[in-house]
């Protein structure tokens, strides 16, 4: 097996120094850290200065906090396992008027970040006033609010002036109460790229900048660093004649005589099937994939190509952005994907 996965964590760790030092950073680690590692990604992050993490999963929130007793861990979606909260001093967002009400006698002591709905509509609270409500009972330890934008990586499209609009009106219905948060947070990498911090704002909400891709395409490429390169060697070159085919239920048929190379990586791997539609890289060439199967794929290759050169899925030149701008798969899509348990993984320092 010579399927590789590198992960440049000094690459990791200057854009996180960098993106830090311009802003307060609340770093968004769920799902394994974009799948680059929880671990890997905490140790990066905190040595470039973050101190702030948000996930999803509640697992993940407890293991942020065995990592470090300092870091402030924010939990994106809502948990009623509220003594594991207060435990491992989590703070959670309020994700409606209706969970209030269900469950403000149960939330003592847990900090509380209010979640402003907007046009994403996967949850939150729809109106300044029930936010007011809450507020004014002053029943829970509420120290921040935040929303999340669904259209800000989507430059062409008009309903991001929209949610952003909506939400700073609401922000401004809510600090005429003269309420004083600690966290305002709702620029996710390509709302804060775009419009650089909005006013109020205590931390920009930060997942993909700090994982090696871009947003969206109109960003320079330097602007990004690429952090990851997937990998393989070709472990055999076969010649085809005219109508002959290689792989399962004829997974490539030659429509002409030529050679192939086989190599041992495939979607088991966490090679999105999309990403069979285009290139790799052989000896700085560019060769087209024939097919992709669960642990090989075939390329058509031409007399240069050698029994164990190095095959490039993703790297410098083909980064998994380029690819999402191609329609492959969302970048979080592909780096999801890959799966650690199959793939080499080594850490470039
Ligand atoms: C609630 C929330 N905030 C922030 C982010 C970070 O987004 P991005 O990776 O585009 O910076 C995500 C990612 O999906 C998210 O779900």
């Amino acid at each position: 097996m010579t399927a590789k996965l590198q992960i440049n964590r000094k690459r990791l760790y200057e854009q996180a120094q960098r993106i830090n030092n311009a802003t307060d950073v609340l770093v968004v680690v769920k799902n394994n850290a974009y799948n680059i590692g929880l671990d890997l990604a905490f140790e990066t992050f905190y040595e470039a200065g973050i101190r702030s993490f948000a996930t999803t999963s509640l697992n993940e929130a407890v293991r942020l906090r065995k990592m470090s007793k300092e870091i402030y861990i924010f939990l994106l979606n809502p948990s009623t396992n509220f003594g594991t909260l207060r435990e491992y001093n989590i703070a959670m967002t309020l994700p409606s008027l209706s969970f209030y009400e269900k469950y403000k006698n149960d939330l003592h002591e847990i900090e509380l970040h209010l979640e402003y709905k907007n046009l994403l509509r996967r949850s939150g609270f729809e109106h300044a006033e029930d936010m007011i409500k809450v507020l004014e009972e002053g029943l829970l330890r509420v120290t921040g609010i935040w929303t999340h934008f669904a259209y800000a990586d989507e430059i062409d499209s008009p309903e991001y002036g929209v949610e952003k609009q909506n939400w700073l009106k609401t922000l401004e219905k809510i600090r005429a109460t003269e309420y004083e948060f600690q966290f305002i947070h709702a620029q996710n990498s390509a709302s804060y790229m775009r419009d650089g911090s909005l006013p109020y704002h205590t931390h920009a909400r930060l997942g993909i900048l700090l994982y090696g891709s871009r947003p969206y395409n109109e960003l320079h490429p330097e602007s990004v660093p690429s952090v990851i390169t997937v990998s393989t060697n070709v472990i055999q070159l076969l010649d085809l004649k005219k109508g002959e085919s290689s792989g399962y239920s004829s997974a490539f048929k030659a429509e002409n005589d030529c050679r192939i190379a086989i190599c041992d990586i495939g979607y088991g791997d966490g090679v999105l099937r999309a990403r069979a539609k285009h290139d790799v890289m052989i000896n700085g060439k560019r060769y087209p994939i024939g097919a992709l199967m669960m642990s090989h794929m075939l390329i058509t290759v031409d007399h240069n190509v050698k029994a164990g050169d190095t095959v490039y899925l993703y790297n410098d030149s083909l980064r998994v952005d380029n690819y999402t701008h191609l329609g492959v798969g969302a970048n979080s899509e592909q780096m999801s994907a890959l799966n650690h348990n199959s793939l080499i993984k080594e850490i470039i320092e």
